[in-house]
């Protein structure tokens, strides 16, 4: 079935089962390989991407629930050339270990810092609560998002709007 997807700004026709999940289409199809295969269950976070601006589990979502929809991927967050904030700030800050879940990360991140971008720790750790690191860079984690908040805010301050990265 013939699915139009809209990815990081970019219109898609896949050709896909309407069920598939997402990820394996941003991955196999679009060949957008940033959100992560983790568990397939719904409970790590490391195929997070963000729907409409808000996070959601690529790995649960059915393909055909995307078209009209706006999809970011950490791809859509800045290039290795030009990095968004949030690249920017898990990459000052050394925020990564072995990498695999900072995509779902930063996805859950983007979503928080569009509607707040100077989070407290605690709306920090409960905005990624469903984001799982198993090599424990958490603090340093903290440190990039509260930093990217800062760099989104000198960037474009007062418009939440533009901040968005
Ligand atoms: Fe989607 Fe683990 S792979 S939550």
């Amino acid at each position: 079935m013939a699915i139009s997807l809209n990815v990081n700004g970019t219109s898609h026709e896949v050709d896909a089962d309407p069920a598939t999940p997402l990820l394996y289409v941003l991955r196999d199809d679009l060949a957008l390989n940033g959100a992560k295969y983790g568990c397939g269950l719904g409970q790590c976070g490391s195929c997070t991407v963000a729907v409409d601006g808000e996070p959601v589990l690529s790995c649960m979502t059915p393909v055909m629930l995307m078209e009209g929809r706006e999809i970011t991927t950490v791809e859509g967050l800045g290039t290795i050339e030009r990095p968004g904030p949030l690249q920017q700030a898990f990459i000052e800050v050394q925020a990564a270990q072995c990498g695999y879940c900072i995509p779902g990360m930063m996805m859950s991140a983007h979503a928080l810092l569009a509607r707040n971008p100077a989070p407290s720790d605690r709306e920090i750790r409960d905005a990624l609560a469903t984001n799982l690191c198993r090599c424990g860079t958490h603090m340093r984690i903290l440190a990039a998002i509260r930093r990217a908040g800062e760099l989104m805010q000198a960037a474009a301050p007062g418009d939440p709007a533009r901040r968005a990265g």
